[in-house]
């Protein structure tokens, strides 16, 4: 029998507001990402409110997505928005070069996408195409999307079946623009991102004001996971910036990967596999670490976030799926992962203040599975349920020893741990058993609070490589759980590969 493993809650230390937005999620024109997974059609017999799927919705809602990262991706910089408004049997068909040359019918365009967005309750996160876009094409597009209609672009809009303006939460000026966006050097990227984030102007009047909360975050690209050169640049550049520019973010994208192209399989994977996945996942500490330093140094005060607006598993495809669909299955592994970076984001949510999981559904590690009419949740669909506490919660410091997980060569913590108040001032506590074949007793003290339970939820499967399927779809799925209040504080006996969240009730 293992000693338990004790945590301390430092309870009345409270840290930073853990962003409710490290909870986005991104949804690209890729695969059955969009068609298929969001959009079927207004004749569809799936059900379906003008043409999305009425299951998802439903599905989506219930996790309340803070924002909607669209059109991608590396296809937002070969998107041009005028091809996805008016009458949809005149709008242009092209084909979707980068993700598998699908034929893209853009049947769902720009209003397709707020409609979605306002009917999962989420905000917009608009990428505009900088890689074979003009500044001329993005500002026409924010206008159209954001001016009223005293304005041209808002009477087209409005002729278009939407008066009212959209509020554009977060503007993306690019994407991997050291990549598939253009392949820019940084000094080639920063020119781009003033003019473009100059010129893309937001019109909206319930967003203006300097310290107006609702106001347009313009996003700029920056590192490929641990590659500084462009974090250096633009933080460099923002900070001789002048009033003519600036941005309001900065993006980083790291994928959980051994090495591209993605060759570990999404199912009936070893426990080597698991190990060396949840390793990699790990990195993250590591790159948020290191582009944060750089950050610091131009930016102490932490007024630019840094918004991981990629991030997630990426495996080999599943056998028979199209090429570049990216379509994988999503195991207790994938809630695992998901668990810990969202515990990672949280520890640093001074500067982590966004992200989005690639991507929400049917592609990469997703949220949600459909195929046809069926739909599954996946366990990191879970994962965002159990976490919905910590949206807008305060940070509570932690401490404990997290001890071993050894399989082979690699060596892992065992456990991981987070606090957080929520804005109703309920103390919650997520812990994750990170070792597959042990349990973990977790004996957790928290100062200054009497306890009176402590209750929740558990995530955990047979085995680290178990999944929902159309025809088992609760093999990871939630329970109720609870500690065991006594002594000093509560006992909690966490199995082996699980994630728990408890809500502790003060007397
Ligand atoms: O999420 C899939 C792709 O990964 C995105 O389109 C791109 O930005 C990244 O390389």
């Amino acid at each position: 029998q293992d000693a338990p493993i004790a945590v301390r809650v430092e309870a009345s230390k409270p840290g930073a507001k853990v962003d409710r937005h490290i909870f986005g999620q991104f949804a690209e024109h890729l695969g059955t990402g969009i068609y298929g997974g969001v959009w079927v059609g207004k004749d569809s017999p799936i059900p379906n409110v003008r043409g999305i799927r009425s299951d998802v919705v439903a599905a989506l809602k219930a996790i309340r997505v803070p924002n909607v990262r669209w059109p991608g991706g590396c296809f937002a910089d070969e998107y041009h928005w005028r091809d996805g408004i008016g009458d949809p049997k005149k709008r242009r068909v092209t084909v979707n070069a980068n993700w598998g040359g699908s034929i893209e019918d853009n049947a769902f365009g720009t209003h397709e996408f707020f409609d979605f967005a306002e009917q999962i309750g989420a905000e917009a996160y608009v990428s505009v195409n900088v890689g074979s876009g003009t500044y001329q094409e993005a500002s026409d597009w924010v206008a159209y999307m954001t001016a009223d209609t005293r304005n041209t672009a808002g009477q087209e809009r409005a002729a278009n079946g939407r008066k009212e303006p959209w509020k554009v939460a977060f503007l993306g000026i690019g994407n991997e623009s050291w990549g598939c966006g253009g392949n820019m050097r940084p000094e080639t990227y920063i020119d781009e991102l003033k003019r473009f984030g100059r010129f893309s102007r937001n019109y909206n009047p319930a967003q203006q004001g300097e310290n107006n909360p609702l106001a347009m975050r313009r996003i700029a690209v920056g590192p490929d996971d641990k590659d500084t050169r462009y974090t250096e640049a633009v933080m460099k550049a923002w900070k001789e910036r002048d009033w003519t520019w600036s941005i309001e973010g900065l993006s980083m994208h790291s994928y959980t990967v051994i090495k591209f192209p993605a060759s570990y399989d999404s199912v009936n994977f070893g426990e080597k596999e698991y190990a060396e996945i949840t390793k990699a996942t790990l990195r993250m500490e590591d790159l948020i670490n290191t582009h944060s330093a750089i950050m610091d140094k131009y930016d102490p005060e932490k007024k630019v976030p840094l918004i991981v607006d990629e991030w997630g598993t990426w495996y080999a495809k599943l056998p028979g799926s199209p090429e570049g669909f990216l379509q994988q299955q999503n195991s207790m592994r994938d809630a695992i992962v998901a668990a810990l970076n969202f515990n990672i984001f949280a520890r640093h949510a001074d500067r982590v203040r966004g992200a989005n999981i690639a991507q929400m559904v049917n592609v990469l590690q997703a949220m949600i599975l459909t195929d046809k009419e069926k739909m599954v949740l996946t366990p990191t669909y879970y994962i965002h349920k159990m976490y919905l506490p910590f949206q807008d919660a305060t940070f509570v410091p932690v401490a404990y020893d997290a001890g071993q997980y050894r399989q082979g060569d690699i060596e892992l913590p065992r456990v991981d741990a987070v606090a957080v108040r929520d804005s109703a001032g309920k103390l919650w506590v997520s812990l994750v058993n990170v070792d597959p074949n042990r349990p973990a007793t977790m004996r957790l003290q928290i100062p200054g609070v009497r306890v009176k339970g402590a209750t929740g939820q558990l995530l955990t499967a047979p085995k680290v490589n178990s999944v929902n399927t159309f025809d088992a779809p609760d093999t990871v799925s939630p329970r109720p759980f609870q500690g065991r209040v006594g002594g000093e504080g509560v006992t909690v006996e966490l199995p082996a590969k699980s994630v728990a969240m408890l809500a502790i009730d003060e007397r």
